[in-house]
């Protein structure tokens, strides 16, 4: 069965997975488990006007990735994940492609995002360019990265 690109509600049983999903992968940076599960449900209020995408094998959400609307005609790329155990397959690669098209129709013109240093490259070959501007955190250093659709 192909992996199917679409939108999801927020609030919805797609949305509580998806913050599952990237949790799991984004602050843990391991797998699904039991364990992590019960620490997800901060407050999520903030996602109420974003674009919220997934890439579904059947029921299973194996990718995530939000939109954030950013200033007058762009959007903020953030919390995309894929799923551990379907990851170098191309879904992210898909789901960002798929981010595009969707932020398009709706008539954005930029995306700007903060990427993890080791997956820069990932991003470059989606057509972002890095603007040079870093954030370091204790365990993470962001580059921001920008894209004209
Ligand atoms: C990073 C991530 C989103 C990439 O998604 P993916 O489905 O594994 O990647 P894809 O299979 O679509 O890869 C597409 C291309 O990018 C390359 N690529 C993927 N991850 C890469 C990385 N970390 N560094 C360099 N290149 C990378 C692939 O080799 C592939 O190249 P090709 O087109 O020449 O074959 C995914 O691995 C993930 O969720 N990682 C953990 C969480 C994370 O780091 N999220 C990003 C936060 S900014």
């Amino acid at each position: 069965m192909a992996i199917e690109y679409r939108q999801y509600h927020y609030a919805s049983q797609e949305h509580k997975k998806a913050r599952i999903l990237r949790y799991c992968i984004l602050r843990l940076g391991n797998g699904i488990s039991d364990e992590c599960v019960q620490d997800v449900y901060g407050d999520d209020s903030p996602e109420k006007d974003h674009i919220l995408l997934g890439a579904f094998d059947e029921d299973l959400l194996v990718g995530t990735v939000n939109l954030a609307p950013c200033g007058k005609n762009g959007l903020l790329l953030n919390a995309l994940a894929i799923h551990d155990s379907r990851q170098g397959e191309g879904i992210g690669a898909k789901l960002v492609n798929y981010a595009h098209k969707i932020a398009k129709e709706q008539g954005y013109c930029t995306i700007r995002l903060m990427g993890r240093s080791n997956v820069v490259e990932f991003y470059k070959k989606l057509g972002y360019t890095p603007t040079g501007v870093v954030k370091n955190y204790p365990q993470v250093t962001l580059i921001e990265m920008t894209l004209d659709l």
